[in-house]
């Protein structure tokens, strides 16, 4: 354990379904570009397209067009190639044939009480048709984790589910397949700053998300930021300036606690406001001029390296063949391990 600061390896992705949003930005992606600038840590950064194809099979083009589009956000956010392995799933062919081992260590009834992939069931409203890739994506998730060697998953709170599967098939496969050796590396999961790991969407529902329809997109135009920041849900109930106002689940100083924490500015405007007397477009406006000074850098950022798409194409080129080469050295441990090496 001793020294364990000093040499984690990172893995981390998202689904490439559309553009990210503040969400990942809170969640996870602030996070990643701290850890890439740690000294000793080596940093996967994974675009999860066929975990995308696993709800999406019947519209590839989408997923397909937003890996770009991923890519650009990741370094736009300041991640940095150089310093961070940003690569595609579905090149690196080793994370299937792992997966593939990984199925006969889960059994279905565990699967079924994923708690995110339950959520997420009833949320595509898939009713009885569940595909069956959707259904044990978090065993694929589990290869993508292990093919690394991940020590650390910096994710948001939904993931905890999918690092609790991963683990319980490390220990499994370590335990049967490893006498007495550990083959697989035991990840932990790292979450946002307490209260940060997790930003409802505008509407006030718990989750920020593409399909909800309530997300503020890093690539989102300030025009954008300000109709959305407006539109936002705050207390019904504030009807009049003078009426006393309600600063819980007011999505407004919700945003604000995350954005501005500690702004001693943000403290008087939410006493203020729930004296009453302080009308919610002043405290949206100066929650604009907060997200403009987050995002605005982002924007410009993005719209420069969008003029390039070979230059990122070529970036996740070379990433893909890196991470390649990692995955398969850990693909001949495991076959070795079972046995299934049987030409050396
Ligand atoms: N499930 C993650 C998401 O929906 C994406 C993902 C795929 C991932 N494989 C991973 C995250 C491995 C962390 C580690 O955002």
């Amino acid at each position: 354990m001793e020294n364990k600061e000093a040499k984690e390896i990172i893995l981390t992705g998202d689904r490439p379904t559309g553009p990210l949003h503040l969400g990942h930005y809170v969640g996870s992606l602030k996070n990643r570009v701290l850890l890439q600038d740690k000294p000793g840590h080596t940093s996967y950064i994974m675009i999860a397209d066929q975990q995308a194809l696993t709800d999406n099979a019947d519209n590839p083009k989408k997923v397909v067009e937003n890996v770009i589009e991923v890519a650009l956000d990741y370094m736009a956010c300041g991640l940095d190639p150089k310093k961070s392995t940003i690569f595609i799933q579905s090149q690196i062919p080793a994370l299937p044939e792992l997966t593939v081992y990984y199925l006969n260590l889960v059994t279905v009834n565990r699967l079924k009480r994923n708690p995110t992939v339950k959520a997420e069931i009833q949320q595509k409203a898939f009713g009885q048709s569940i595909p069956t890739g959707f259904f044990v994506y978090p065993i694929s998730q589990a290869a993508d984790i292990t093919a690394f060697k991940a020590s650390l998953v910096p994710v948001g709170d939904d993931q905890r589910p999918m690092l609790e599967q991963t683990r319980e098939i490390v220990h499994s496969f370590n335990q049967i397949y490893g006498k007495g050796k550990d083959i697989l590396t035991m990840p932990d999961i790292l979450l946002a700053k307490e209260g940060q790991g997790r930003i409802p969407g505008i509407d006030g529902n718990a989750k920020m998300s593409k399909s909800l329809g309530n997300a503020i997109y890093l690539k989102d135009s300030m025009d954008v930021v300000k109709k959305k920041v407006m539109s936002m849900y705050t207390d019904p109930n504030h009807i009049r300036v003078e009426d006393p106002g309600q600063i819980e689940g007011n999505m407004v100083f919700t945003y604000l606690d995350i954005f501005a924490e500690g702004d001693p500015l943000v403290a008087e405007m939410k006493e203020h406001y729930q004296r009453g007397g302080l009308g919610d477009v002043k405290v949206k406006r100066y929650l604009i001029d907060i997200l403009d000074s987050v995002l605005t850098p982002i924007r410009e950022k993005r719209l420069a390296l969008a003029k390039d798409p070979a230059a990122v194409l070529e970036m996740l080129k070379v990433g893909s063949e890196r991470a390649r080469k990692t995955a398969d050295a850990t693909l001949q441990e495991v076959r070795q391990a079972i046995g299934v090496n049987y030409f050396g």
